[in-house]
């Protein structure tokens, strides 16, 4: 680092007058002519600001101070630990602003990126703001000078845990329960080994898989034990990699298990702790209704779910169509979709492994025209799959998106093919943070009614 940018650094707060909001929710303004990203603050605001990086073409700053009225969408953020904790970024933004912000941000890329026309915004799908996180990797971690057991996520702009004594965002029985968590793993042997707890809930359990890198003692997997016991969480460990991965408490003979329910309660999904699942239950629930509403599905109709994980859309899109084939980079998930097709008694549906970012193997059986297609890649979108939608050549395409930017490229590219983007709107998957979730319905323009 330059000698310039570490004095940046340890420099006295500055005064910024801010100019916008950028994509993930941060001030925007300029300093001498250079562009500044501000954690915490709003357009029309001005703060004093500290630095925390400073890079050749922009420098990032944090808040310290509110020095002019506050912008009106500005609330007290719900969160104690909100300041320092790296895990949310928009809590000083009004729940409805934030949603607003996220919509606009999705009608703009179209424009900037796609090169499209905005299309008709459907009303955000949004759930409560508070207790909504299903998953999370909570950070673990033995503080000497403190003698101390951190248990949370990284404070922003740095590697270390933030000390907190309760997340709001998280599921309540976690989420209020951090101070017990941090007084458990302090009270083990192993009180400096454990790196991480990964928190998984479905309807009927929460798990807490936890990570340890020497072997528990008998005492230290008694206290976990009974800790289960106490509070009803079910205690996993994790000894090495995922497939390590097994049930402590409650001793069961059932598959190792957690369940959550879809399509108004007419379907069940299974799911290990470490698999791929939405984070939100109510958006999952509301989502799914406004993906097979999009699609307006006919019983004759053969449909492509591309990236379908466990199934979460494959399920209900089985229930209305002829058949459906899910798609899927990992065996283990495809395994997965088999297993909760037969569990709900669905045989219409085949599941296949492929590397949807990787050239397609022409021959692979799957491979062919579908009435309708539904994409939710992960948030590098789905380029390859758009540039070879011809082979699918499907009237109705539903894409949901974790990333705004992809999806906005990649309809740009199913523009190309002769696909109109018809509506799209945001989901409030992950309030309070940067995170945009959202939907997009494409039709073929010569198809069209
Ligand atoms: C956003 S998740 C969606 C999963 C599922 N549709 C759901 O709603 O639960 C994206 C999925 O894409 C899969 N995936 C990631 N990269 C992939 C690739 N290159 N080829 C195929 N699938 C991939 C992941 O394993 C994951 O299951």
């Amino acid at each position: 680092m330059s000698r310039r940018r570490r004095r940046k650094l340890q420099d006295a707060p500055v005064e910024i007058h801010i100019e916008s909001l950028t994509h993930e929710g941060r001030g925007l303004a300029h300093v001498d002519g250079k562009t500044v990203f501000v954690d915490g603050a709003l357009p029309g605001e001005t703060v004093m600001a500290r630095y925390v990086n400073c890079r050749r073409n922009y420098d990032e700053l944090t808040t310290t101070e509110l020095v002019s009225a506050p912008a009106p969408e500005r609330v007290t953020p719900p969160c104690p630990h909100y300041e320092r904790c790296g895990g949310c970024s928009l809590q000083h933004l009004a729940p409805e602003a934030q949603i607003e912000h996220k919509q606009s941000v999705l009608a703009e890329l179209f424009g900037r990126i796609g090169h499209l026309e905005r299309p008709e915004m459907a009303a955000p799908i949004r759930s409560r703001d508070l207790g909504y996180r299903t998953k999370a990797r909570l950070g673990v971690r033995y503080v000497r000078a403190r003698d101390e057991v951190l248990v949370g996520f990284r404070e922003r702009h740095s590697n270390f845990l933030t000390a907190i004594d309760r997340c709001p965002v998280l599921i309540e029985a976690v989420g209020e329960r951090i101070e017990a968590l941090k007084a458990l793993f302090r009270s083990l042997e192993a009180y400096d080994s454990i790196p991480q707890v990964e928190v998984a809930a479905g309807d009927d359990a929460v798990a807490l898989v936890v990570r340890h890198l020497k072997p528990l003692s008998q005492t230290d997997t008694e206290a976990l034990e009974a800790f289960g016991e106490q509070t009803g969480l079910q205690i996993w460990l994790q000894p090495k990699g995922p497939d390590t991965v097994h049930r402590l408490w409650p001793v069961s003979d059932e598959a190792p298990r957690l369940h959550y329910s879809g399509d108004g309660g007419a379907v069940t999904y299974a799911f290990h702790p470490l698999d791929f699942t939405q984070v939100n239950r109510e958006v999952n629930a509301a989502m799914l209704a406004q993906a097979l509403d999009w699609l307006d599905l006919r019983d004759t109709d053969t449909v492509l779910d591309l990236f379908c994980g466990l199934g979460n859309f494959t399920l209900p899109l089985a229930r209305r169509a002829g058949h459906v084939t899910g798609v899927e980079g990992v065996q283990m998930m495809v395994d997965r979709g088999y297993e909760n097709a037969r569990a709900n008694g669905l045989e219409n549906v085949t599941f296949c492994a492929a590397d949807l970012h990787s050239a397609l193997d022409a021959r692979a059986g799957w491979i062919k025209g579908y009435d309708k297609v539904l994409l939710d890649p992960p948030r590098s979108g789905a380029e390859l799959m758009c540039r070879e939608m011809h082979r699918f050549n499907p009237g109705v395409i539903v894409y949901v998106s974790c990333n705004p930017a992809t999806l906005a490229r990649d309809a740009g590219i199913l523009a190309e093919q002769g696909y109109r983007l018809v509506r799209a709107g945001v989901m409030d998957m992950f309030p309070h943070t940067g995170h945009v979730e959202s939907m997009a319905l494409f039709r073929r323009a010569d198809r069209e009614e």
